[in-house]
């Protein structure tokens, strides 16, 4: 495995002829849903490129860009055990030089769920994202559904776009318990690490509500919120959204999918599922 920490190094990177690559952009501190998108990329693609950034533009001024978790040396080791070609560890000045002064922005989409209570988040995403991908110049770039809202807005950004990379979307990975796995359940103590739980509680309740024939999503939404409420937890969003494009949705069909953000303590927790009954 080779580590990268030159940009002019990583741009002239000669893959050899006819090879695919792969690509895992994350922001370190791995765990198992980082690993599965490595795992995916080793299974179709020749070369597996991961990334390790935490992009300052991502956070806002009053969120925890310097108190992210990084722990690099163990990253490595992971990435290393499970085969990885190319890790790339740019610095920031590299990613953002003095002057930078351009913007990608996908609309709608942004505007939406995470984006109101994280103005700019998406934007930041965005842009690193486009910039990431024409440094490594990867065929597919592999992504956690975790994420549901970022995949969707980097969906349509190479789209519109015009972008050659194709977007390959993975499944959740969960604690046993089922705890959507995230860098940011680190700061979790013990009763907000139960606490946490709710989260997926109140997916799972409005999956089987559906699958008892329950169609509404208004009744649905308000179910959830109050199950993570009497939980303990503070709801930021539950909404109920067509999975294809995050338009909104009264009645319950095969498409219609359940996003939460709440907060755990000061910590804020995202989590999503399909309502789609046999899933
Ligand atoms: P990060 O939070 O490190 O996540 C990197 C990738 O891992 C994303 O595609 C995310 O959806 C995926 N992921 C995280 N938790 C997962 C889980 N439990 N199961 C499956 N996949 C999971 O997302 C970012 O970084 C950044 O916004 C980034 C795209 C790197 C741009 O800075």
């Amino acid at each position: 495995m080779q580590v990268i920490r030159s940009l002019s190094q990583m741009m002239q990177l000669a893959y050899p002829a006819g090879k695919s690559v792969g690509f895992i952009p994350t922001m370190g501190y791995l765990h198992r849903g980082h690993l599965s998108l490595v795992q995916a990329s080793k299974k179709e693609c020749d070369i597996t490129v991961a990334s390790i950034f935490v992009n300052p533009a991502q956070f806002g001024p009053k969120e925890d860009l310097s108190s992210y978790p990084r722990d690099i040396e163990r990253d490595l080791k992971e990435l290393e055990k499970l085969g990885v070609d190319y890790v790339f560890i740019p610095s920031e000045a590299m990613i953002y030089p003095e002057g930078f002064d351009t913007w990608v922005q996908v609309q709608r989409l942004s505007q939406i769920l995470c984006g109101n209570s994280r103005p700019g988040h998406f934007k930041g995403v965005c842009t690193i994202v486009l910039k990431l991908i024409n440094i490594v110049r990867p065929d597919k770039m592999f992504m956690g559904e975790k994420d549901y809202q970022q995949l969707m807005i980097l969906r349509k950004m190479m789209h519109d776009l015009n972008l050659k990379t194709k977007i390959v979307a993975c499944p959740i990975v969960r604690e046993t318990d089922g705890l959507a796995m995230s860098s940011r359940n680190s700061y979790l103590s013990t009763s907000d690490r139960a606490l946490a739980l709710c989260l997926f509680k109140a997916l799972k309740e409005a999956r089987q509500a559906v699958s008892e024939g329950k169609t509404d999503a208004h009744m649905l939404i308000a179910l959830a919120k109050q199950t993570i409420r009497i939980a303990g937890a503070n709801v930021d969003y539950v909404e109920i959204l067509d999975e294809r494009d995050l338009s909104e949705q009264e009645i319950i069909d095969e498409h219609s999918r359940m996003l939460i953000a709440a907060y755990v303590g000061k910590t804020r927790l995202i989590d999503n599922l399909s309502l789609k009954p046999e899933n």
